[in-house]
């Protein structure tokens, strides 16, 4: 077993942990490659990461694989990553199904390709039953996109009468987002070196641990999810509160 993995306190692991993961064209540069290639080996991390998650007993794993802006990326990359989406996803349904792990998305599917869609909601589909660990694809995401939706359905309701502006609080809110039905992340690891949010889960992450690490996403292996676990037990999180005023376990 890894010397790090026996060290992490399973009473106090993260329920939700949010990665972004990032890194794959300079990783795949580095190797003399083409960024498509640090995508597909970005996918072993992936597939690595999740069980490794599921195995410690975290419960909600959510993975920034597509945002918003990356349309803005050359065609040739975006239909590399939308077709490699689809090839992945339908290649793992069994492997999820067998380690009892569930499918989820947020983010705008309709703007997504036909195929792509279809094979993810297939994937919903085929492990909606499955309970050990939810496994949450971030496609077509940004923050921007759900904090403004979340306000347009709110807007309708109080348009339709069935709420009133002043009955409009935190909870309100929060039940209009994407993840409406996922408890805040507690930890978000970034990979790569880059120091920001790329437009992630800016309400969700209000009180997260931030965990940024050099190593490239197709690099990212159990041990470093482990080491970034181990980093979160060690902060003291005190929601506004003083350090005396924590009991501590
Ligand atoms: C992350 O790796 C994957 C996606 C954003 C889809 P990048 O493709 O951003 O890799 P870098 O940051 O250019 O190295
Ligand atoms: C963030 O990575 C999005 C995903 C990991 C899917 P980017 O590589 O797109 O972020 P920026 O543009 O460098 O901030
Ligand atoms: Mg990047």
């Amino acid at each position: 077993m890894s010397v790090l993995l026996a060290e992490i306190d399973k009473n106090r692991l993260p329920k939700h942990i949010a990665i972004i993961m990032d890194g794959n064209g300079r990783w795949a540069k580095s190797q003399g490659m083409p960024r498509v290639f640090g995508h597909k080996t970005g996918v072993t991390s992936v597939r690595e990461i999740t069980e490794a998650a599921a195995q410690l007993g975290v419960e909600f794993l959510t993975l920034y694989a597509f945002s918003t802006e990356n349309w803005n990326r050359p065609p040739a990359e975006v239909t590399a990553l939308m077709t490699l989406l689809v090839e992945t996803i339908k290649r793992e349904i069994n492997t999820l199904n067998s380690n009892n792990i569930r499918l989820k998305t947020i983010g705008d599917l309709s703007q997504l390709p036909e195929r792509s869609r279809k094979a993810l909601e297939d994937g919903i589909e085929k492990t909606k039953n499955n309970s050990r660990m939810t496994l949450v694809l971030a496609l077509n995401y940004s923050s921007r996109w759900e904090i403004v939706r979340a306000s347009r359905l709110i807007a309708k309701k109080v348009e339709a009468g069935e709420l009133k502006a002043d009955q409009i609080d935190e909870d309100v809110f929060k039940a209009h987002l994407a993840t409406y039905d996922i408890p805040d992340p507690e930890l978000l690891i970034r990979t790569s070196g880059e120091l920001r949010i790329s437009n992630y889960l800016l309400w969700q992450i209000a009180y997260a641990e931030l965990y940024f690490t050099d190593v490239f996403w197709p690099d990212f292996r159990a041990d470093h999810l482990y080491k970034a676990i181990l980093d979160y037990q060690n902060r003291e999180r005190r929601f506004g509160k003083i350090s005396e005023q924590l009991v501590n376990p």
